[in-house]
């Protein structure tokens, strides 16, 4: 992620970033020796477990075990991608960013243009603004106050009004100095029959605004019956509708949120928000997108599916659950009852309502819509029920979950389990899943474990002698593979920030956070050497063991050699 970017330059940037002072921003910290500890941000707690430890330069919350450099703070507090975050501490260090090859499918633009973009923007969603609350702006205002909205909701939203005149936008802008190829750049008016015109005209204007706080383009609503009802700004440089979601500026304030709900349209966001739904974002006039899906998991580990209760909103559901899935996002889905969409239904049942309503999980709702079509009452239905009900089910893994799904589909069908279980075809799925790192728990509890993470976080403290601890004593792989990095002269923080799998990093994080370590070198060095002394001993221990059971079938010869093997090795246990 950061193979653009050189090593050194990296190196620079952290070494004139305090951690501390970025996160003080964020957290109130309170110093307890070499560490400064607070509430953690990302998740709900009381009494403080996130650290941040000045020395390595390197944040871990010993609750929730996130961490890693100050780059990969800004990315999960802004909800930044690398390179963005990269940039914002760059301008906070005075440092230039080399030049990097532009991204790639993005329409070609400078930075400087970009940044007119922006400015352009926002100052259309001013205008569209100030439009909706001058005499111009009636129609649209009483469309608004129509759809049960109120000032503060409107003011809060920044919506608008676009004058219904062929250029009243255009010619505003360019009164303001940007000129109009920039504007038709922009997405903000088009060039036809020789002119200048604008692009949205007589519509009420949602500005997209992204999580930074900039304006990347807008949705205009038609009041009347006009075609089409909804118009979106096109792609430009500045705005990617498979990349972002309406509403991140809202849920970009709202800390360790449990969960995103995920609805259609601009209205259905408002609307929600409006009776206090928390974390409602939208895709913006397209189907969603593995990007956005990845996008979503920065925000919460979970997300509610809430499109329209119609057959096209259950079919997009269908689609959105399909990606979310495959990027391993909980998903859950709302099914809003009498085709209703989120708005008609938070209007008629309020927030209790809403709070109220059954949350699907992946299985149940996809079998759920199995039902749709088919006529239950005969055995030809429910049979075709049972054999989707069974395909559906082959994706899940956790046994429990599958315990339950299989004693409703009993309950439902009348088959067998047995004979829902051969269908499924994985009797395997009965059995445990297979476990990513199935030494972790022992690993990291017991005696060795504990010794190793010591060791591994002395070692990181910079206060060892060098070569006293070597790769070959730890036998993670991932810890041997830092001692090599750390060998090779490079540093502790460029390696985390190469780690982009957040178990990974979560799993590093862990390791090298033992606490409390001591300050002197002298203290280190005898810690140190006391994990070597359990670790070694624990590697000779396991060695007579293996010799051990070498003894069964061996010749009388072979068991002598043996033998001595492990006297020898018991001499080196006394020692
Ligand atoms: P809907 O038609 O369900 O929108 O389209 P809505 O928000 O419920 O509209 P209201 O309540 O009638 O005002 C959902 C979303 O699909 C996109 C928009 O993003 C819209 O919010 N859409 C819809 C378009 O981009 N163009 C269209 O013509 C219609
Ligand atoms: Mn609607």
């Amino acid at each position: 992620m950061s193979g653009r970017l050189s090593d050194a330059w990296l190196e620079e940037l952290r070494s004139r970033t305090s951690l501390e002072e970025v996160v003080s921003e964020y957290v109130p910290l309170k110093q307890k020796g070499r560490r400064y500890w607070g509430c953690c941000p990302f998740h709900n707690e009381k009494t403080p477990s996130f650290s941040v430890d000045t020395e390595s330069q390197l944040y871990y919350c010993f609750g929730c075990h996130k961490g890693g450099t100050v780059i990969q703070f800004v990315m999960d507090m802004e909800r930044m991608e690398f390179m963005d975050a990269v940039r914002y501490l760059a301008d906070r260090a005075h440092m230039e960013v080399p030049q990097l090859t532009p991204r790639q499918g993005a329409p070609a633009a400078s930075r400087d243009e970009r940044e007119r973009m922006y400015e352009a923007n926002r100052d259309a969603a001013r205008f569209f603004y100030d439009t909706l609350w001058s005499g111009e702006g009636a129609e649209a205002l009483n469309y608004l106050y129509g759809r049960g909205l109120n000032d503060s909701d409107i003011r809060r939203f920044g919506l608008g009004a676009s004058p219904k005149g062929r250029d009243a936008l255009t010619a505003h802008l360019n009164g303001k100095g940007y000129d109009s190829p920039l504007l038709v750049k922009a997405g903000l008016c088009v060039f036809k029959d020789g002119r200048h015109i604008d692009m949205f005209r007589g519509r009420v204007m949602f500005p997209i605004i992204n999580a930074q706080g900039r304006v990347l383009g807008f949705g205009g609503r038609a009041m009347g019956d006009a075609q089409p009802k909804y118009l979106n700004t096109a792609e430009t440089p500045v705005f990617n509708k498979r990349l972002g979601l309406y509403a991140l500026n809202f849920a970009q304030k709202e800390r360790a949120l449990g969960r995103l709900v995920l609805v259609e349209g601009y209205m259905d966001t408002v609307s929600l928000r409006k009776y206090g739904v928390k974390g409602v974002v939208a895709t913006l006039g397209t189907a969603l997108t593995e990007e956005q899906a990845r996008l979503m998991k920065r925000y919460a580990p979970e997300v509610w599916i809430s499109y329209d209760g119609d057959s096209a909103g259950r079919k997009a559901a269908l689609r959105a659950l399909d990606i979310l899935d495959q990027q391993n996002l909980t998903a859950k889905v709302i099914d809003y009852p009498g085709g209703m969409d989120p708005d008609d239904f938070v209007k008629a049942k309020g927030l209790a309502g809403f709070d109220a309503l059954a949350k699907y999980d992946s299985a149940s709702y996809r079998m759920l819509r199995a039902k749709d079509d088919l006529d239950l009452s005969t055995q030809d239905g429910m049979t075709q029920y049972a054999l989707r009900c069974c395909a559906i089910l082959k994706a899940v893994k956790n046994p429990v979950e599958m315990e339950n799904h299989l004693r409703k589909l009993v309950n439902e069908t009348g088959y067998d389990r047995e004979i829902l279980l051969r269908q499924i075809g994985v009797s395997a799925a009965a059995k445990q899943p297979t476990v990513r790192r199935p030494r972790k728990r022992e690993e990291e509890t017991g005696e060795i474990g504990i010794a190793e993470q010591a060791l591994l976080s002395l070692l990181v403290s910079g206060l060892i002698p060098s070569g006293m601890i070597v790769p070959g004593d730890f036998s993670d792989p991932e810890h041997r593979a830092l001692a090599e990095w750390l060998a090779g002269g490079k540093s502790v923080n460029a390696y985390i920030d190469c780690i982009d799998d957040e178990a990974r990093r979560a799993h590093v994080m862990s390791s090298i956070s033992y606490d409390p370590l001591p300050r002197e070198r002298e203290e280190a060095a005898k810690m140190a050497e006391s994990c070597l002394g359990v670790i070694r001993r624990d590697r000779v221990r396991r060695r007579i063991e293996k010799i051990k059971g070498q003894m069964n079938g061996a010749s009388a010869e072979q068991k002598a050699e043996l033998y001595r093997q492990i006297a020898e090795l018991m001499k080196q246990l006394e020692g």
